[in-house]
């Protein structure tokens, strides 16, 4: 059969791009010949994804509890590859900025509206028994949860809310030592740092310090201000990072709260599967009062953070 003059002039391409890298096409076109077909499976290393289910116990809810976590951290791997496209953009437009930060709020909107999955969708009494055997590991050591945390905000607004203030214009390493998540996962009768908490603060310490060093300056609240000061148009900006706000500290933390008081709370073995840990005083939002970006809400939003009241807000800004 002859050669099309589109298959020719393709040729001719390839031939160019494999000589300006000082290669030898005919040796390439041999790589292809050899080469299998790619299916779907191998692609997306099917087999290897799905053979990272490894229950610890023998109750079957175990499988959903394992396979929604790991869910939920693919989610969180694509809200940081979004992060790092807008911090690490070499000519960052707030056009590029929206589109991405509306596509982890995409992400957002999935997992808090799917985590019924979590709330409704096991058995509790099997819960409480294959939690024992998981001790004491908690969805509180999610590194990639802390990191998005970091990469949308100044790292003071991560600061216990106690002693944001005082510690504005401290060292990053200072801030750290009073990050809000130190004051989660301790024990409930000592007040003491559990294994939990230790267990994490080592593992990821020093990798969260880089990454606030390296978002010092290209955190999504200091871009944004950035933007606004050159006097562009950042309305639309304002709109995702106020979504964004609430889908993170609000709508998401609301959702898992409410797992966590379907199956901890009113059980004479609550405490003991929790590990004995004070959630209940720290998971609620309106407690903690986490919020990324203070000047854009009002005094009376602020002060309502995590109440009802909030949430309808949501609804208007969603629209
Ligand atoms: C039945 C389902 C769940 C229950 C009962 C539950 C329970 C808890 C509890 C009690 C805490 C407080 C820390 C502690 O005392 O250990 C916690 C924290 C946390 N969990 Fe879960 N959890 C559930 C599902 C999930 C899922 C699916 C994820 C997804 C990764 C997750 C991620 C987290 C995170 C990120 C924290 C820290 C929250 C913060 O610091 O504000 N949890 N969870």
């Amino acid at each position: 059969m002859e050669l099309t003059p589109e298959i020719k002039s393709k040729l001719d391409k390839l031939q160019e791009k494999y000589e300006a890298m000082g290669q030898d096409m005919a040796a390439y076109l041999d790589g292809l010949l050899y080469a299998d077909f790619l299916t779907y499976w191998d692609y997306i290393h099917l087999d290897t994804l799905l053979s990272l289910q490894s229950p610890k116990t023998p109750f079957p809810d175990e499988e959903i509890f394992i396979m929604y976590h790991q869910i939920t951290e693919l989610y969180f791997k694509l809200c940081l590859h979004e992060c790092k496209q807008i911090a690490e953009h070499s000519a960052l437009t707030v056009e590029f900025f929206t589109a991405r930060v509306k596509r982890i709020n995409a992400y957002f909107n999935a997992l808090t509206s799917s985590f019924d999955v979590m709330v409704d969708g096991m058995e509790k009494e099997q819960f409480l028994k294959f939690r024992m055997s998981l001790l004491p590991a908690s969805g509180f050591q999610s590194g990639q949860y802390r990191m998005i945390e970091i990469c949308a905000t100044d790292f003071t607004r991560l600061v216990d809310k106690s002693k944001r203030e005082e510690l504005a214009g401290a060292s990053i390493e200072e801030k750290f030592e009073n990050i809000y998540w130190k004051f989660g996962a301790t024990e409930l009768a000592s007040g003491k740092q559990t294994l939990t908490l230790k267990q994490f603060i080592n593992k990821y310490a020093a990798q969260f310090l880089q990454l606030v060093k390296d978002r010092e300056q290209t955190n999504f609240s200091i871009l944004y201000t950035k933007f606004l000061n050159d006097g562009q148009d950042v309305s639309l900006l304002a709109e995702e990072l106020r979504k964004l706000d609430l889908f993170v500290n609000v709508e998401w933390p609301l959702s898992h709260y409410k797992s966590a008081v379907r199956y901890l709370e009113r059980d004479p073995v609550d405490i003991a599967a929790t590990g004995g840990t004070n959630w209940q005083k720290y998971l609620p939002p309106r407690f903690q009062k986490r919020i990324f970006y203070p000047f854009l809400w009002t005094e009376e939003q602020l002060e309502e953070w995590g109440k009802a009241w909030v949430l309808s807000v949501l609804k208007t800004i969603k629209k």
